[in-house]
């Protein structure tokens, strides 16, 4: 089964737009090879973007818009929202190439979507219809919900994405993916670590937020990026990481949180929001939030 074939036909309007972006995903595999170079210039997070960013972002940002499908989006590659002039059923949230500080040494990077209804991408996670990432490592994959299952795809010879993983479910595995330097650890983030160390959690870091998620969706455990000494809010972005894959893990039966709360629950203070990020199986998140709370 093909992803047109698997993607509902209840709203015919976000499958194609889940199609377009799939499509987009495409595009971008197949540029890699030929956009390898450094933008040399900064995103709104004094982050230094590479050739692919820009154009990643350029790409979809023009699909959308001509799409007739997308009122407004908003990337992480820019600092405001973007109305479309054809206008269109949804908004969309995007970072369009997670991890791409990795692309020059050929480890796996993604595409992050968030998708909502109405022209207003800013609202809390929760109100999503769907999300989605495509992956870029030794596959190319498409992961998606409607908020009907978590599905995964992989792009075949035909240029067709093939269901893979049906109905996937959060692992098991005692897996952790800890961001930030463990000296600027927090104390009630130090305990937490501590306590899934002694419980025997194995640490898996690629600094590739998508595709640590991607491994812990698939295996279990705990991504996180947390708030540390001298940037207590984190480093990670609310609207375009942490909702998008909170939102999917949380559909595949695991949840999200920035410590104190779900994250799927705030209202983002603006574009550039960002937060410390728990996601993974629902015990390790509950006792990310146990620690965090200072129970
Ligand atoms: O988008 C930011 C990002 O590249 C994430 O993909 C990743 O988890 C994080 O930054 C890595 O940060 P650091 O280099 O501090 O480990
Ligand atoms: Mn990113």
């Amino acid at each position: 089964m093909n992803l047109r074939q698997h993607i509902p036909d209840d709203d015919p309007e976000l499958k194609e737009l889940i199609l377009l972006i799939a499509e987009g995903g495409k595009k971008i595999q197949s540029s890699f090879i030929k956009k390898q170079g450094v933008a040399g210039t900064q995103n709104i997070y004094d982050e230094e973007q590479v050739e692919m960013d820009v154009w990643a972002d350029q790409v979809l940002g023009e699909d959308f818009c001509n799409s007739g499908l997308v009122a407004a989006f908003a990337s992480e590659e820019r600092p405001e929202v973007i109305n479309c002039e054809k206008g269109g059923k949804f908004s969309v949230v995007m970072d369009p190439l997670d991890g791409s500080s990795l692309m020059g040494i050929n480890l796996s990077v993604g595409t992050i979507i968030g998708i909502y209804a109405g022209d207003n991408p800013l609202l809390p996670g929760r109100e999503m219809v769907a999300a989605m990432y495509v992956l870029y490592g030794p596959l190319t994959t498409v992961t998606y919900t409607v908020k009907k299952g978590v599905h995964e795809f992989a792009l075949d010879a035909e240029g067709e994405f093939v269901l893979q993983h049906e109905d996937m479910k959060i692992g098991s595995s005692k897996i952790y993916a800890p961001g930030a330097l463990r000296k600027d650890w927090l104390p009630g983030h130090k305990k937490l670590i501590e306590d899934l160390e002694g419980q025997g959690y194995k640490l898996r870091f690629s600094g590739s937020f998508v595709a640590d998620v991607h491994q812990i969706l698939h295996k279990g455990g705990m991504f996180t990026y947390p708030g540390f000494i001298g940037r207590e809010q984190g480093k990670l972005r609310l609207v375009f990481e942490l909702n998008p894959m909170g939102f999917i893990v949380t559909q595949a039966g695991g949840s999200c949180s920035v410590g104190t709360q779900n994250n799927l629950d705030l209202t983002p203070e603006k574009i550039d929001h960002r937060v410390p990020v728990y996601v993974g199986g629902r015990t390790e998140i509950e006792l990310a939030e146990k620690y965090m709370k200072g129970d």
